[in-house]
């Protein structure tokens, strides 16, 4: 197609599991091939070769497969003995499932504020949230961009506190060569099926060193199971299925390739955008970003959105409510304020009304510099 002002059908939008699974079809339809011959599709060899393979991947001690991204995050915290009277230190910009898996262990979230550029916890805030009743602290690397764990964790050994990484979006992502999921006490991720590494279905995993919670989170994946089967504490049944972890063995030998694929199309927006009005994602210093999504700034957000729209790109907004807004969380959440006199969180909420995500999936990187040149234009005449 030469002319870029010409309206693409199908629309463009931030995700595409369809093209994942083009992708990846003949291993994909081997795989579940494989498990529906094997009359095992719970608790069978391919989830604990996934297992094997993603401790592998990410350089950790264990990794205890679940359900989803949320009972990773929600069993992680219970495995650390966190619940009701507890606090938990997150952030208010990012998917509601953060917060909802807090609230989900009787323990309230207490939100802090972004830094602007990389949109990730603002760490310095911890100081002014941390308290007698804090348990954990769980920074989210949003978008791929890790959040700032140097000065983190610097702060969370001083009081103590252990560090529940959200590495739902930031598969593979790193800093100074350690992979998110390694640097906290225990890392947490999901499958849903447009993350980077994307299950056919629901999925989690949470990756950790440390033997005696990974054991209690085996057991409490699974109704507080014993080797017996006998219920030691109460649990609940959080196990990851065999197709989905066949699924995901296969796309996880190509999960570099298709960052790369991302790196690449984030490249050529960043090139072509260089000039152009809005905020552009950063990427610090020694950290790698997986571009999960490439996440633009501006203050007319929603013209270029629906300008946008009518060149057959849907962009997105994650997150339009900061998770304290939302109507079922407010009386659950806490935020922490560093300065009485501010009230709410501002970057969080500016964030909510200036955040674009541009499509950035690998089956788009045929279209990306026309994609490029059509946002362009349209923030260049916005402004
Ligand atoms: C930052 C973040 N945390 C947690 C989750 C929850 O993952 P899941 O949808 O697998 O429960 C998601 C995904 O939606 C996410 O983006």
């Amino acid at each position: 197609m030469a002319d870029s002002k010409m309206k693409r059908n199908p629309v463009v939008s931030t995700s595409s599991p369809l093209d994942d699974f083009n992708t990846h079809r003949l291993e994909v339809e081997a795989a579940i091939s494989r498990v529906l011959e094997s009359g095992v599709y719970i608790d069978g060899k391919e989830t604990e070769a996934f297992e094997v393979e993603l401790a592998e991947y990410i350089g950790a001690k264990h990794v205890i497969s679940v359900n989803s991204g949320t009972d990773a995050l929600s069993l992680s915290l219970r495995a650390l003995g966190i619940g009701i009277g507890d606090e938990v230190i997150t952030v208010s910009h990012t998917a509601l499932a953060t917060v909802a898996a807090i609230v989900a262990t009787g323990a309230t979230p207490v939100v802090i504020d972004v830094d602007p550029s990389t949109m990730t916890m603002d760490v310095h805030q911890v100081l002014n949230a941390v308290g007698e009743h804090t348990k954990a602290i769980m920074p989210v690397h949003l978008y791929g961009h890790p959040a700032d764990m140097v000065d983190l964790e610097k702060i969370a050994s001083v009081h103590g506190i252990p560090i529940v990484e959200d590495c739902a979006q930031a598969i593979g992502a790193e800093i100074s060569g350690r992979r998110v999921g390694t640097i906290g006490h225990l890392g947490c991720f999901s499958f849903y099926p447009t993350k980077n590494l994307g299950a056919m279905g629901d999925g989690g995993a949470i990756t950790t060193n440390d033997d005696h919670v990974a054991s209690r989170l085996r057991r409490i994946k699974q109704y507080g199971w014993d080797a017996e089967r006998i219920g030691q504490e109460f649990g609940v049944n959080s196990r990851m299925d065999e197709i989905q972890a066949a699924i995901l063995r296969t796309k996880l030998n190509r999960l570099d390739q298709m960052n790369r694929a991302r790196q690449q199309i984030a490249e050529t927006y960043l090139t072509t955008l260089a000039d152009s009005a809005a905020s552009l994602p950063v990427t610090l210093p020694a950290h790698t970003h997986v571009y999960h999504l490439f996440v633009v700034q501006h203050e007319q957000r929603d013209s270029i959105r629906t300008a946008l729209r009518s060149r057959g790109i849907g962009a997105g907004i994650h997150y339009a409510t900061p998770a304290h807004l939302h109507p079922g969380y407010r009386q659950n959440v806490r935020v922490a304020h560093s300065d009485p006199k501010t009230f709410g969180l501002p970057i969080t909420e500016k964030l909510a009304r200036t955040v674009l995500s541009i499509p950035v999936h690998p089956g788009l990187s045929t279209s990306a510099s026309m994609i490029a040149n059509d946002v362009k234009e349209i923030i260049d005449s916005i402004n």
